[in-house]
């Protein structure tokens, strides 16, 4: 059997590049290879966002950026998480056998109690529902970025725990994290994150490109100066977006100080606008054709309910209640 392919991203904010290197790469570089299921996962995003407007457009957006980059809905089932009610379902059954414990140690819970931020049900259980998004369809790899490593390790032990107590019903998955590009700087160094205020958006036009990438801080090197290219902002950025005959010129240019930080940032606007042109003239002629994007999320729905159905039918089975 082909083996299966599971990942998904939260409706919060702008589809950023952090996300495409971290995540979505893997999923167009894998979608030959695997069975995959990808999908938008708004039960998530409802923790963070209470617009159901925003919910929508976001929602509407990741879907759109999968197909703009380049997933075919020929061979990927793409929905959103909240039309397979039964990972909920999942979820409560999983919630039952998981001590608190495991989710006290979660990043994302003892970051917000750190920092005195108020915590919901939803927050503390996120890694509940992503153990049962991802147990639910025998997922056998998960491309995620490192911020999501714990979260794959908890889905592990909760597979292995309830396997333990009611007999081997789930695949132990694994978690794909790709190590070059686990955790992409953000503009200002720190990790690039829509709650940052730091991305380089998916669908950003070709001007917001020029204005940021012109805003990358450096140090005041002058252009006849050498420079390090590994200490520096800029060249981080090239070594994603920049052709590698170009990349290895401009290196030499940084050691031999013959280039300028202005000039360097002129280059790589030039070369991250390349990059996403195709990008955002395919989001476009989607923009266009919400009904397509509708009906894709119908049909991976469709596939997506019975895989589920299936799993929950024999974990109802294992636990007791159907019989
Ligand atoms: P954000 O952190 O911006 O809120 P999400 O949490 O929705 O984004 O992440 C969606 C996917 O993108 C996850 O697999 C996550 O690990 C990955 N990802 C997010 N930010 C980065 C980053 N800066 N570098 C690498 N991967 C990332
Ligand atoms: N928690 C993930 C994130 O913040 C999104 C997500 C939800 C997910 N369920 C998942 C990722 C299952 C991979 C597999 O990015």
């Amino acid at each position: 059997m082909e083996k299966r392919l599971l990942s998904g991203i939260k409706p919060t904010g702008d589809i950023h590049i952090g996300n495409y290197f971290g995540a979505m790469k893997q999923f167009l570089e894998y979608q030959e290879k695997y069975e995959s299921f990808i999908f938008v996962a708004d039960y998530h995003a409802l923790n963070q966002e209470k617009n159901p407007k925003k919910i929508q457009k976001n929602t509407l957006e990741i879907i759109k950026a999968y197909l703009a980059i380049g997933l075919n809905p020929k061979k990927v089932y793409l929905f959103k998480q909240s039309d397979v009610p039964q990972v909920t379902e999942l979820c409560w059954i999983l919630n039952c056998i998981t001590p608190i414990g495991i989710l006290q140690r979660a990043h994302a819970y003892k970051n917000a109690i750190a920092k005195g931020l108020p915590v919901n049900m939803g927050l503390f259980d996120y890694p509940i529902l992503m153990a049962a998004d991802i147990l639910i369809y025998d997922s056998d790899i998960v491309p995620v970025g490192q911020d999501q490593k714990q979260h794959i390790e908890i889905a592990q032990d909760v597979a292995e725990k309830f396997n333990k107590i009611f007999g081997k019903t789930f695949k132990i998955p694994k978690g794909l994290i790709k190590k070059d590009v686990a955790t992409i700087k953000g503009l200002d160094g720190r990790k690039m994150s829509k709650s940052y205020n730091n991305v380089i958006g998916l669908f950003d036009s070709e001007k917001e490109i020029k204005e940021k990438v012109m805003k990358i801080v450096t140090d005041s090197k002058k252009a006849n100066e050498p420079k390090d290219p590994q200490k520096c902002n800029i060249f981080y950025f090239h070594k994603l977006f920049t052709p590698q005959k170009e990349l290895k010129e401009i290196e030499k240019r940084y050691k031999e100080g013959k280039i300028s930080y202005k000039e360097s940032k002129e280059i790589l606007a030039q070369n991250i606008n390349k990059f996403l042109k195709p990008i955002r003239e395919k989001k476009r002629e989607l923009d266009k054709n919400e009904k397509y994007v509708k009906e894709i999320l119908k049909k991976g729905a469709k596939i997506a309910c019975e895989v589920a159905q299936k799993k929950i039918n024999e974990v109802k089975k294992k636990i007791g209640v159907n019989f």
